[in-house]
């Protein structure tokens, strides 16, 4: 079982981000975290999740380093007996929020994988993005995190933008390997609803051969890349499960869990969700919707497909694949090489 928690919270908005996150709602920090321990509990009976049974938590936001540790701590402590001995626990941080008090404080707590929202060591770049951290900010927080001597640390960067030069990138990447990291996520700029961005579309600019090269330059540092936009030398648990098609608890304002066939969605609303924090709504999928995930979610990481979730006319379609080439069968699972051609395949195959 994996559990994710969504904290709402961020210091200013980035002009690409559209997840459900609040600049001017600071107040509601104390009772949010009451509402999200209140749902925690509530999802934990309602669920009848075992002992030991969570194989990895992940704080995500928003932004997780807005909140004081000590909120944590009743979560945690509630978390404890159905933690396995060792579970991933991951929290997302800004460079700017992510103290050394606050990074140290939740490594007590037990937190064992931090996971930064770094973007670019580019001054202009960061700027262009409206993040509120600086290249300076970015490497102090990894680097301390480095010293408190987390398991594992992550960054993400944001790469296809009208501002990226071969240099830039190039320079990025060497500053990002001279760190002591074991995982890159790198997200191609989207443009999304509602965001600054949205004015001004033509800021998302994807070249192939660019995308190609960076793959390829992270590969060679030895971050072997495990989805379309993860690489390391340590497969996050949490991004591995979610691939695997693994049940999950969603708990939070905007959150999404999912157990079985029920995919269930909290208020997204924050005051909607303090109010009632264990209310949702419910999906029931149904057998070829959960088919149809599993297949994209698995042909765009090492997942991959396997044979039985499969048609007779699927196969064959993944078989003409395999003879062109573009997948491999490995012990009747079916892998694919390029991530890039990864909803294509899976749509070509698909009945
Ligand atoms: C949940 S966000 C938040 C993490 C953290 N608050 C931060 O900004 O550092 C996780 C990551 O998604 C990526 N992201 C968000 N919106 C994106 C977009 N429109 N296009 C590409 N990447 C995006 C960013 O790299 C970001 O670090
Ligand atoms: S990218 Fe991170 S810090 Fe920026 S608005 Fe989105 S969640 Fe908040």
């Amino acid at each position: 079982m994996l559990l994710y928690l969504h904290i709402p919270f961020c210091d200013s908005k980035c002009h690409y981000c559209s997840f459900n996150s609040y600049v001017e709602k600071f107040h509601l920090k104390e009772r949010y975290m009451q509402a999200l321990h209140t749902q925690l509990k509530e999802n934990l009976d309602r669920f009848g999740i075992q002992p030991y049974s969570i194989e990895s938590l992940f704080i995500g936001g928003g932004t997780p380093s807005t909140i004081p540790a000590e909120y944590y701590a009743p979560l945690l402590q509630t978390l404890q007996p159905y933690l396995c001995a060792d579970a991933e626990m991951t929290a997302e941080a800004n460079p700017n929020s992510a103290t050394y008090s606050w990074l140290s404080n939740m490594q007590q707590l037990g937190m064992n994988r931090i996971s930064f929202g770094v973007q670019s060591f580019h001054h202009e770049k960061l700027k262009r993005l409206g993040r509120a951290h600086s290249r300076d900010d970015a490497l102090r927080a990894l680097t301390e995190a480095s010293e408190l001597g987390f398991k594992h640390l992550s960054l993400d960067l944001i790469y296809a933008t009208a501002f990226d030069t071969p240099t830039l990138l190039e320079a990025d990447l060497a500053q990002a390997f001279a760190l002591n990291i074991d995982h890159i996520s790198a997200y191609a700029l989207s443009i999304e609803e509602g965001t600054v961005f949205q004015q001004y579309p033509e800021v998302a600019k994807e070249q192939l051969e660019q995308t190609q090269w960076l793959f390829r330059t992270i590969e060679q540092h030895g971050f072997k890349q495990y989805e379309i936009s993860n690489f390391g030398t340590y497969v996050s648990r949490h991004n591995l499960g979610y691939w695997k098609y693994r049940p999950y608890l969603g708990i939070g304002a905007g959150a999404v869990g999912r157990i079985a066939n029920q995919r269930y969605y909290p208020h997204r609303d924050i005051d909607a969700y303090i109010q009632t924090p264990c209310f949702s709504t419910t999906e029931t999928l149904c057998e070829h919707e959960m088919k149809r995930e599993q297949i994209f979610l698995g042909l765009r990481s090492i997942v991959g497909l396997s044979e039985h979730l499969l048609s007779m006319s699927e196969l064959q379609r993944a078989q003409l694949l395999v003879n062109e080439n573009r997948l491999v069968n490995n012990d009747g699972i079916f892998y694919n090489n390029n991530y890039l051609l990864s909803d294509e395949i899976a749509l070509f195959i698909e009945d």
